[in-house]
């Protein structure tokens, strides 16, 4: 999906910027994205919901897959809404211009302030567990609000999906979400606190998922809560099916298309709805990555070289698990290219490592490559998700820069981090600023 061409001089194009330029003026290592392909996720998740599911409908995007001013005003200016899952993550959102009422609230562990915030801004707050309960009717007891806060219930759906463990979430055992078997507890909550306003359910199973029968069964199952909930003259009106959707990034990665996947989605949720005469839900879903992932790669310089003869060739290149934290976390597979050398036939196999000190910041276990050499650009595809937004600054490497690229034009939407940005927060105690006697 990405705009990626090879232009005249055997060099990468996206989004009609050749990435050999980019790099030289942007700096090393750049994320780069697309915002052709972003748009064009949004779309198709919005368009297919359009020409399928009967009732109204909403896409958020899941920003923790890349949260910045930039990426929360594109997939505003899609029409999509912003799933936040911190106050910095909110902050952001409505600092992008996306009002209020296009953002919902997520968190297994929203603190106090975190709360207040929500309700003062009147965001969705999708409730977790008891104590936001408790916290939000005593807040909303307390006030005399004009409009009462919205409020969704996440609950565990007990669906298992093969992902990885650290990204499951739908099985039972997971610190996120309700035990549906409270679930008739938690109607009577509802019904004790009529300051609130119970829009709706929300469960989500996973992430970087290909298999459909585990949506789809979740859509079962959010289907007959909202059933009971209705039974207990608790109307609620929404169903947030959550994110997950895999994405490609190796060969052997069969994701679904996004249409695909959507289509089956809203299918089953009407089908489910009708057999129990349910009026149609204004169905919700939250996608991250298979919108942002596609969407950008990140560009590298290659440096040092080091062959250990009979045995393998490193390649390293100057970020690492700073800036793509995804392999040594989950054993994350990506693909590479060499920007400079698009035309020059893949005949090395390599090892290509980060510059952190660490023996695990390994990028590509094993990838073949035209032969490269020091100042060449390597370019790693996919890396829209969960790259910058889980970066770090181990070893006091500054953040990449990120520009987005469209139609030949490339903006800086993320300044690189500087030295002086490394200690800005820093205090050195005076004690300690004084030379030893
Ligand atoms: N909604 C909720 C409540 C979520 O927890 C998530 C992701 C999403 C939506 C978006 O899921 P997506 O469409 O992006 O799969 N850091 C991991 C992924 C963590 C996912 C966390 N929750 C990784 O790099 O693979």
């Amino acid at each position: 999906p990405l705009t990626a061409e090879i232009n005249a001089r055997g060099h990468l194009t996206i989004g009609g910027c050749d990435v050999v330029e980019l790099v030289a003026q942007f700096g090393s290592p750049l994320y780069i994205l697309d915002e052709f392909t972003f748009r064009t996720a949004c779309r198709q998740y919005q368009d297919t919901l359009q020409q399928t599911y009967g009732g109204e409908f909403l896409v958020l995007y899941a920003s923790k897959a890349w949260n910045c001013l930039a990426t929360c005003a594109l997939a505003h200016s899609e029409g999509l809404g912003i799933d936040v899952a911190s106050g910095g993550e909110l902050y952001t959102a409505l600092s992008a211009g996306v009002p209020a009422s296009h953002i919902y609230f997520h968190g297994n562990n929203k603190s106090p302030q975190e709360l207040l915030y929500a309700l003062e801004v009147n965001c969705t707050i999708v409730a977790d567990n008891w104590l936001e309960l408790e916290r939000l009717a005593a807040y909303a007891e307390e006030h005399d609000l004009s409009t009462p806060p919205r409020v969704m219930l996440r609950l565990t759906p007990g669906i298992e999906c093969h992902t990885h463990e650290y990204i499951r979430t739908g099985h039972l055992d997971s610190k996120f979400g309700f035990d549906p078997q409270q679930f008739p507890e938690l109607l009577q909550f509802a019904k004790a606190h009529p300051e609130l306003d119970w829009v709706g359910l929300h469960a989500h199973i996973g992430s970087q998922i290909f298999e459909e029968q585990p949506h789809l069964d979740l859509c079962d199952v959010l289907v007959d809560w909202l059933a009971q909930a209705r039974e207990a003259m608790l109307p609620m009106r929404e169903l947030n099916v959550g994110g997950g959707l895999g994405i490609r990034y190796v060969e052997s990665d069969n994701p679904p298309a996004i249409a695909h996947w959507t289509k089956a989605i809203s299918h089953q949720l009407s089908q489910a709805c009708q057999q129990r005469h349910l009026p149609l839900p204004k169905l919700i879903c939250e996608p991250g990555r298979s919108i942002v992932g596609p969407a950008a790669v990140t560009a590298y310089t290659v440096g040092s070289r080091k062959v250990i003869p009979e045995l393998r060739t490193y390649i390293a290149v100057d970020g690492g698990m700073s800036d793509n934290p995804r392999p040594i976390t989950y054993q994350a597979q990506y693909t590479a290219l060499c920007a400079n050398r698009m035309t020059t036939a893949a005949t090395e196999t390599v090892r290509v490592a980060g510059k952190h000190c660490e023996s695990g910041d390994i990028l590509l276990s094993q990838v073949t490559l035209p032969p490269l050499q020091a100042n060449d650009i390597l370019v790693v595809t996919s890396t829209g998700a969960y790259n910058y937004s889980m970066a770090s600054n181990y070893n006091r490497v500054p953040r990449p820069a990120a520009v987005v690229v469209c139609e030949g034009e490339a903006n800086l939407i993320l300044q690189r981090e500087t030295y002086a940005d490394l200690v800005a927060h820093d205090v050195l105690p005076l004690r300690l600023s004084t030379p030893a006697p």
